[in-house]
């Protein structure tokens, strides 16, 4: 009976503390997983999306970097970030990060990102896009 109990507060619990949006995001333990899973196939430093648009994943001064065209993120205001703006279906079909409209000019087309790791994306730009 004390597993249930546990069980049922857990439920409860969970999701209101990760809803707000005080919680800490760190980019090694949140962040970078999101990118190898959903990014790294395609922005690896050689691979379609690397050879398009000189965008690469590898780690977080890369990513800082941004394109041939200059920066994706801007710590502390993720609405003026093109990397969250690509992610969040706020950007033109064809160039929606991962590739997953008929539009897209990518080849390979995946999935688009749930709303919890926009979400989780979103606060840590917000939270200052720190290397944590
Ligand atoms: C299937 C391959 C593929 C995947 C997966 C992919 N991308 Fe891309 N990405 C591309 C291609 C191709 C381009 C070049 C833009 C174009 O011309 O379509 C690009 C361009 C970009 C750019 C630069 C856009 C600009 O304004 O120059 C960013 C930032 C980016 N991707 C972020 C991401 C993020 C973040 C993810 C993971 C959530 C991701 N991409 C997943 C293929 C991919």
């Amino acid at each position: 009976m004390h597993t249930r109990m546990l069980a049922v507060t857990l439920m409860i619990a969970v999701p209101v503390l990760s809803a707000g949006c005080s919680k800490k995001v760190s980019f090694k333990a949140d962040i970078m997983p999101i990118f190898e899973e959903k990014c790294l196939r395609c922005h690896d430093g050689s691979g379609e999306g690397s050879e398009k648009s000189d965008f690469s994943v590898l780690n977080y001064e890369i990513v800082m970097k941004g394109t041939k065209f200059g920066k994706v993120v801007v710590p502390g205001d993720s609405n003026s970030s093109t990397l969250y703006r690509l992610i969040s279906h706020k950007a033109h079909p064809k160039v929606q990060m991962p590739p997953h409209h008929d539009e897209s000019l990518a080849s390979k087309k995946l999935e688009s990102l749930p709303q919890n790791e926009i979400d989780t994306i979103k606060n840590w730009i917000d939270q200052g896009a720190k290397n944590n």
